[in-house]
């Protein structure tokens, strides 16, 4: 057991409710005293009963699901078209509305920003260092994206985002660092920068353009195969590992 997952007053059943975002403390004591709350499959009604947190369950009567205890939320969204990453979106809904109320309340917020209508893999975390080394262009992250093209298209798309485009206010070219036809109409390619409409830019440079948009994978880390679009899931240690950053 680590020193600070011993059982002491921080974290008694009440703080550990209010800490994972299920609201004020007093509303978190009045879940626990009315035996809506469980902790590792067994209900608890006091509330100043204090728990280890390592591999700590909580399951709350109303939401859905089991809810690991953990310091920060580390979150992977299949993100679907038609919602904005913004926490105040001017002209769809937020893809912060495709979480429940706990996680909202904890100001969980995505690492970096997909288009309107871009879809597909999108991280989300209420750890700000983990965002802010996650977008930062020193860090490089390569981010796998797949394209429909408007039109037929060869080898020498490929070669054209390969050997770099210029983009409108860029002084200087940009390449893929990969880059791969899949059929006439469709490319995967992976970049490690994050500018603004960047994939749909080079290959509007590269003399094509894209239909439709999908992330497929951040680093190491993949999107799941059989989490829908507007479905989200917990990622681990490993899983963020896999995506460029090793959690506290
Ligand atoms: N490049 C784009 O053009 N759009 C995205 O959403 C991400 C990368």
């Amino acid at each position: 057991m680590s020193k600070k997952s011993k059982p002491n007053k921080n974290n008694t059943l009440e703080r550990v409710l209010h800490s994972q975002g299920f609201g004020a403390r007093k509303l978190c004591r009045n879940l626990i005293r009315s035996g809506s709350v469980s902790v590792n499959g067994i209900v608890c009604e006091d509330p100043d009963q204090a728990f280890e947190t390592d591999n700590l369950q909580l399951e709350v009567d109303g939401y859905e699901g089991v809810w690991p205890y953990c310091e920060n939320a580390y979150l992977l969204l299949n993100k679907p078209a038609g919602y904005e990453c913004s926490r105040a979106p001017k002209h769809h809904p937020s893809i912060l509305s495709l979480l429940p109320d706990p996680l909202r309340e904890r100001d969980v917020q995505p690492v970096g920003r997909l288009d309107v209508e871009t879809t597909g893999l999108l991280l989300l975390t209420d750890d700000g260092q983990c965002i802010h080394v996650l977008t930062s262009p020193k860090h490089a992250v390569p981010k796998v994206y797949r394209a429909e093209l408007a039109e037929t298209a060869d080898q020498s798309l490929c070669d054209k985002l390969l050997s770099g485009v210029l983009l409108k206010d860029e002084a200087e070219t940009i390449a893929a660092d990969a880059c791969v036809l899949l059929n006439p109409n469709a490319l995967e390619m992976i970049i490690s920068q994050g500018k603004y409409h960047q994939v749909r830019r080079m290959i509007a440079a590269a003399g094509n353009h894209v239909q439709s948009l999908e992330r497929v994978a951040i680093g190491e880390l993949t999107l799941p195969a059989d989490l829908a679009p507007g479905n989200w899931q917990w990622l681990d240690a490993t899983q963020m590992r896999l995506a460029g950053w090793t959690p506290k």
